[in-house]
């Protein structure tokens, strides 16, 4: 098959389109023809030799896909040839064809265009598995940081879905004005004050804070937190080592968590799979929550894709495209 290749490690132009070794299914898993691959910051950082695929996982990038299931192992139910899918991916989805663990694959979201999908379900399934950590409900207030990207775009509309009041965070005026559209309450300049601003407009502190920046932002996270609040860190954008003030986080029996999709077992991918289908398909089918605005790259471009994310210029998703 022919795959998007990390020719040594560096910038995008190391990614080669040309012949990779075909994927076999293991007796519990799918074979799937890719149609198409979303594009996540986390394969910058494996592009650039800091993000290694876990153990038994694919060597090439791409942590989900969606296409059409073209083999079904010996022990798989459920699923026929033909049948079109999304699949959630600790690697391999930058390829014409991907195996992947019978748990971790799902029939699309009805109505939603096939191509679309490809960009939808790591990012549905890091949101749904850290709001449910954080028992997020109802009548709760969140922090999205980043609701422009891929996805702080999904997080702040399903937390409005939930019923929730969502403040976010984004670099251009632009891009709030896009977060804005897609139903934040709230959307501030995170090269300003963006701790004062909010608290200015939730003078109870969040009950959620959703970040990407880690440790430059653990002090002010834990200083917009309401009682009982929950900081989900999730991306280290601004550095992984800071300080955390314990006295600041125990006056506000607060609690600090930071949660990893891709190394997670795929039988806690299964069942996270599972709770996206239940949760957030029929919201995407309801309309409740839309599709992030996105930029379709043929994949053989996968180093043109990987320079528009790396630029910061884009918002919402980007999708690479198998030629046929
Ligand atoms: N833990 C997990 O399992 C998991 C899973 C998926 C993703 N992630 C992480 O989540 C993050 C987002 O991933 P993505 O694929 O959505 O990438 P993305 O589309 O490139 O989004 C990156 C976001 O970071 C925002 N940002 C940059 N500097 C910021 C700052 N100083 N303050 C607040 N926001 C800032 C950007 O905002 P502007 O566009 O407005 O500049 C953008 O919204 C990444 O760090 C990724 O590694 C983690």
């Amino acid at each position: 098959m022919r795959a998007v290749r990390c020719e040594g490690s560096g910038g995008p132009e190391v990614l080669v389109w040309g012949e990779a070794p075909d994927p076999r299914p293991g007796p519990a898993e799918l074979l799937v023809e890719v149609v198409s691959a979303g594009v996540n910051r986390a394969d910058l950082l494996q592009r650039q030799g800091h993000y290694p695929p876990p153990p038994g996982a694919s060597e090439l990038l791409g942590l989900e896909c969606a296409g059409t299931v073209v083999e079904v192992g010996a022990d798989v139910t459920g699923w026929q040839v033909g049948d079109p899918c999304v699949a959630l991916l600790a690697g391999g989805g930058y390829a014409e064809r991907v195996a992947v663990p019978a748990g971790q694959v799902l029939p699309p979201p009805v109505g939603t265009d096939l191509v679309s999908a490809g960009g939808l379900v790591e990012v549905a399934a890091t949101v749904v598995s850290n709001f449910d950590h954080a028992r997020l409900v109802a009548g709760q207030t969140v922090l999205v940081h980043g609701g422009a990207g891929g996805v702080g775009s999904f997080a702040l509309q399903y937390a409005k879905a939930l019923g929730c009041r969502v403040l976010t965070t984004a670099g251009t005026a632009d891009k709030r004005d896009y977060c804005r559209g897609l139903g934040a309450d709230e959307a501030f300049d995170y090269a300003e004050d963006w701790s004062a601003a909010v608290r200015e407009a939730a003078p109870d502190g969040v009950d959620v804070v959703l970040d990407v920046m880690g440790a430059k932002y653990l002090e002010p996270n834990v200083g917009v937190l309401a009682a009982d609040g929950h900081l989900l860190v999730i991306g280290m954008q601004g550095g992984r080592r800071g300080e955390l003030d314990l006295g600041a986080l125990l006056s506000r029996r607060g609690s600090v968590s930071a949660l990893a999709l891709r190394s997670r077992p795929s039988a806690q991918k299964a069942a996270i799979c599972a709770r996206v289908r239940e949760e957030v398909w029929p919201m995407l089918s309801s309309g409740d929550v839309r599709l992030a605005h996105e930029t379709r790259i043929d994949m053989p471009e996968a180093t043109r894709a990987h320079t528009l994310l790396e630029s910061g210029e884009h918002h919402g998703k980007i999708v690479l495209v198998v030629p046929r």
